[in-house]
């Protein structure tokens, strides 16, 4: 059965509580995720969104229980990644004739996975939709995730359906924001718009910025992941101002990998010095090759500079430091510093393909990088302080 969420909307999704790992690998799930639809019956029947395709099934059978699918007016597509849109091609079989509005991107990503040719109505800023008692206005928010990606604001009830856009990867049986651990729900937020959002911050702040200027009540933001925002909604999209305004708290993350740990204790010696330097700095030490990829992500989102280090394996880099690398380029962190230091045998090429490699991912090089050959001894490690403590003046 759904859970009814006000007098018009009742909540449709599936909360998967097994996901551990989102977009293929490439993304890791601790608290599991939701993929939250809609229903509206309010005169009109609006099913906003579906699921991720493993559970179209058990979507259709359980909406059956709530409505005859027949009785469905209309289906809105947010937006039609997999997850929010799997389960069409299942209820699109019972209702074929069904209309669905989604935006014209939203028609031909719809069309490119499913191959159908189903009754779209393509819509854009402003258009509007009768649902009886009230009207849905539909808002165009591309890229946000994905060119197609739009909101749809309920008026009747204040309600801003906002799909991946204030989401988090979190599964609960307990809806609303006030009924969870604000501290997890803002963690499971803040990784999700680092890892998915964060190269759009600039289309975030447009989005918001075009619902911020439609000057509409808002009683509640139903994202498609994760909880509902009915305690003071508009905390989350302040919240998300601050994070795509090329967010940085007082904090430097060293991320390292080590064959023989050298270049681990290269990375604590100079996190000492960082910290002799600025002792109010919080200072993370992450191995990149044991610890997870996304959580490392989220503390360089946190920090305003980083270390990165790594032994020259090879010629080059290890995999874990190259796999992150082409992460960070990939989610353009902004105003952010960084150097490298890395120990090496007999020739130190990764520190330079290291260095070129922050620089590429857009990271302001503020000193030149640290090697140290074979083991460091108590004098290199010494060296290595005196680094840390210029690395944190020059901060
Ligand atoms: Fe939750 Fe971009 O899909």
């Amino acid at each position: 059965m759904g859970k009814k969420i006000t007098d018009n909307v009742t909540w449709v999704g599936k909360v998967d509580w097994e996901l551990q790992l989102f977009h293929g690998q490439e993304l890791s799930t601790h608290r599991g995720s939701s993929y939250n639809a809609y229903l509206i019956r309010d005169g009109k029947n609006v099913l906003i969104d579906t699921v991720w395709q493993p559970f179209d099934r058990e979507f259709v059978s359980r909406l059956k229980e709530e409505i005859d699918l027949k009785d469905i007016d209309y289906v809105v597509m947010n937006h039609n990644e997999i997850d929010h849109s799997g389960a069409l091609p299942e209820l699109m079989r019972e209702i074929p004739d069904t209309p669905i509005y989604c935006t014209a991107n939203g028609k031909k990503i719809i069309e490119g996975h499913y191959h159908q040719d189903w009754n779209f109505h393509v819509v854009g800023l402003g258009d509007k939709l009768e649902t009886g008692k009230g009207t849905l206005t539909f808002i165009p928010a591309p890229f946000c995730h994905w060119p197609d990606t739009m909101f749809t604001y309920y008026d009747a009830e204040g309600i801003l359906f906002s799909n991946d856009g204030f989401g988090q990867h979190y599964a609960t049986e307990s809806l609303f924001n006030d009924k969870n651990l604000s501290e997890e729900i803002y963690t499971e937020a803040k990784k999700y718009y680092c890892n998915i959002l964060n190269l759009y911050g600039s289309n975030v702040k447009k989005a918001i910025d075009t619902v911020v200027g439609l000057n509409v009540p808002l009683s509640m933001i139903c994202p498609s992941h994760g909880v509902i925002w009915r305690d003071n909604p508009m905390q989350i999209v302040e919240t998300y101002l601050k994070w795509a305004n090329d967010y940085q708290e007082n904090q430097v993350t060293l991320i390292y990998d080590t064959m023989w740990n050298s270049t681990r204790k290269m990375a604590e010696a100079i996190a000492e010095g960082i910290r002799q330097e600025t002792p109010d700095t919080v200072i993370k030490i992450m191995e990149a090759g044991k610890q997870d990829k996304n959580d490392i992500l989220t503390e360089v989102f946190n920090s305003k500079a980083i270390l990165m280090g790594c032994p020259t394996i090879n010629q080059g880099l290890s995999y874990a430091i190259g796999g992150l690398l082409e992460m960070m380029k990939g989610l353009k962190f902004k105003k952010k510093k960084a150097a490298a230091f890395g120990s090496y045998g007999w020739a130190p090429q990764g520190l330079k393909k290291l260095t070129a490699g922050l620089t590429d991912c857009g990271f302001e090089i503020v000193m030149d990088g640290k090697t140290c050959q074979w083991v460091p001894d108590e004098e290199a490690l010494h060296a290595c302080i005196e680094y840390g403590r210029e690395f944190a003046k020059a901060l």
